[in-house]
C-alpha cells in the first residue's frame, strides 16, 4: 500500500506519495508532477534547484501541463487562436498556474492512482473538460484526457512538458527519432529537417518532431541508465534544452542547470493539433520507466 501525505512546496498544496521505493510529489496547482524518484538513484524528473512554488506561477521543472495551446500562442494554428477571446495569452496555455480539483485517490495492488480535473476555464475559451490521471506502480503513468463539451469542433494543442534529469546533457543521447521530420525552431519555423541517427546535444536545442514513435529513450552514460518513454496519442515530440545563453535568461533556472536536464515533451502541436467533434475526447498517455544501461530495452 502507498503512503499519501499532504505537504507544501512553497505556497503550493501538494501530495507526497510513496510506494515501495518510488516517491512522487504532485502539486494541485496545474496538476503538476514536481518530482519523481526511485530509491537512492538520482531523480528521474528534474526540478530546478532554484524553482519556487508560487501561487499562479508554473514551477520550473517537473511535468507542467500545457493546454489548450502549446508554446507561443501566435505560433499556434489559426483555428486555435480564433477560439480564444481573451487578451492575455500566456505561453503554454491556461492551466499550468491554476488549482485543479483532486477527484480521488485509488490505492490497490495494481498501484496508486490520482485523478484531477481542471477547473472550468473562463468564458474566453470554448466548453471543454480536462482530466489528468497519474498512476504510480513500477513505472509512472500519466494520462491527459480532453473532451469537447461544446457544440462546435474544438481545436487544441497540448503537451506534457516533462523535464528529465540527466547526468550531463553533453553525453546524453535520445534514441528513437531516426527518420522523423522536425522543425528546428532555434533557426527557423519553416524549414523541415529529417533526423538521421540518434540525437545528441552540443548547443541550444528546441525542435518539434512530427509523428514520433511510441517509444523514445534517453540514454545516459553518466548515470548509467536509460529513461524509457512510452506514449500513445502523441503526434509530436518537443525536444528542448536551453543551453548556456537561454538558461541565463530563464526564470528560476540556475546558470548551469541546463547540464542536468532535458525536456522531451509528449505533445500534439502545429499540424498535429487535435480537432475534436462535439462530445468527442482524446487521451494523451505517457509511461516513464528507468532501466540500468546494460539492459537492452524490450
Ligand atoms: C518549451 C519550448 O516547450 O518550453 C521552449 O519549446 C520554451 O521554447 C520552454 O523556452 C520553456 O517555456 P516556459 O514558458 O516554461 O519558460
Amino acid at each position: 500500500m502507498a503512503s499519501i501525505q499532504e505537504t507544501q512546496y512553497g505556497e503550493l498544496a501538494c501530495l507526497e506519495i510513496t510506494l515501495g521505493e518510488a516517491k512522487l510529489l504532485m502539486a494541485r496547482q496545474g496538476a503538476q508532477v514536481l518530482s519523481y524518484s526511485r530509491g537512492e538513484e538520482p531523480p528521474i524528473i528534474w526540478l530546478s534547484p532554484t524553482a519556487q512554488g508560487r501561487a499562479g506561477r508554473s514551477v520550473r521543472g517537473g511535468i507542467p501541463v500545457c493546454w489548450p495551446w502549446f508554446g507561443i500562442f501566435e505560433r499556434n494554428p489559426k483555428q486555435i487562436q480564433g477560439q480564444y477571446l481573451g487578451t492575455d495569452a500566456p505561453q503554454h496555455g491556461l492551466v499550468r498556474g491554476v488549482e485543479w480539483h483532486l477527484e480521488g485517490i485509488e490505492d490497490s495492488d495494481a498501484g496508486v492512482t490520482l485523478g484531477f480535473t481542471a477547473p472550468p476555464l473562463s468564458a474566453d475559451w470554448p466548453a471543454a473538460a480536462l482530466e489528468l490521471r497519474v498512476r504510480l506502480d513500477d513505472r509512472l503513468h500519466i494520462e491527459l484526457r480532453s473532451e469537447n463539451r461544446g457544440a462546435q469542433p474544438l481545436y487544441l494543442s497540448q503537451a506534457l512538458h516533462s523535464y528529465y534529469q540527466v547526468g550531463d546533457i553533453r553525453q546524453a543521447r535520445v534514441e528513437g527519432l531516426d527518420g522523423c521530420h522536425y522543425l528546428n525552431t532555434v533557426a527557423s519555423w519553416d524549414e523541415q529537417h529529417r533526423q538521421s541517427g540518434q540525437l545528441t546535444f552540443n548547443a541550444e536545442t528546441d525542435r518539434i518532431y512530427r509523428d514520433p514513435p511510441e517509444r523514445l529513450s534517453i540514454v545516459d552514460p553518466v548515470l548509467a541508465r536509460r529513461i524509457l518513454l512510452t506514449s500513445a496519442g502523441a503526434g509530436s515530440a518537443v525536444l528542448w534544452n536551453p543551453w548556456v545563453d537561454k538558461a541565463a535568461r530563464l526564470s528560476d533556472f540556475p546558470a548551469d542547470g541546463w547540464q542536468q536536464m532535458l525536456c522531451i515533451e509528449t505533445a500534439n502541436v502545429l499540424e498535429r493539433r487535435l480537432a475534436l467533434a462535439p462530445g468527442r475526447s482524446h487521451s494523451l498517455r505517457l509511461a516513464i520507466e528507468v532501466q540500468p544501461l546494460a539492459v537492452i530495452s524490450r
